[in-house]
């Protein structure tokens, strides 16, 4: 395939994914806060988690779709094998580098953030957990603020 075209694609791919991750990870975010402010604990656990679970094919595959076409995008733009060469004068390099450690945080968040979910709502007594719930806003809202990070450092790497 010709490379710009390759090129093209990926990036449609990359930012729309990101559009739907960053978009549907913030709705969420805010509708539980108003779950929780209209029908209060613990009954907002159970329609959190149930949102977060409906919700799930649409964040998981954006997230996914999202890192993978950024990895093949760096590889096609030479920001990879810049990296590999450990070509410090190079610029993106630094760039790429803190987006594939963020990236590897998003994961690690989502997946610490949904660990926490479960045993929220394992627990009999959702209100006796204040800790979990606490934890799990700060790791929600850390995600937001790594994929927003992601995003502005997308915009850097273009002009690189
Ligand atoms: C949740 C994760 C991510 C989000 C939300 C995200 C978001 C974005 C956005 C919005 C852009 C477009 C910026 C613009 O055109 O002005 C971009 C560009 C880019 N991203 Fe990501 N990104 C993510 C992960 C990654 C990862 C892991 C890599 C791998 C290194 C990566 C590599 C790139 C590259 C190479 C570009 C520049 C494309 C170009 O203009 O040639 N991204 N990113």
């Amino acid at each position: 395939m010709d490379a710009l075209l390759a090129l093209t694609i990926l990036k449609v791919v990359h930012v729309l994914s990101a559009s739907i991750w960053i978009g549907s990870i913030v709705s969420l975010s805010l509708a539980v806060r108003v779950v929780r402010s209209v029908v209060g604990n613990p009954h907002s656990v159970a329609i959190s988690a149930e949102m977060g679970r409906r919700l799930r094919p649409l964040t998981r595959t954006s997230l996914y779709m999202t890192l993978a076409s950024g990895i093949l995008m760096a590889y096609e733009r030479g920001f990879l094998s810049g990296l590999l060469s450990l070509d410090i004068h190079y610029r993106p390099v630094f760039v790429v580098l803190l987006k594939i450690a963020l990236g590897v945080s998003v994961l690690l968040t989502v997946g610490y953030h949904a660990s926490l979910g479960s045993s929220l709502v394992r627990a009999k007594d959702a209100n006796g957990l204040p800790k979990v719930r606490r934890r799990m806003s700060i790791v929600g809202w850390l995600t937001v603020a790594f994929s927003v990070i992601l995003a502005i450092l997308g915009t850097v790497l273009r002009f690189g």
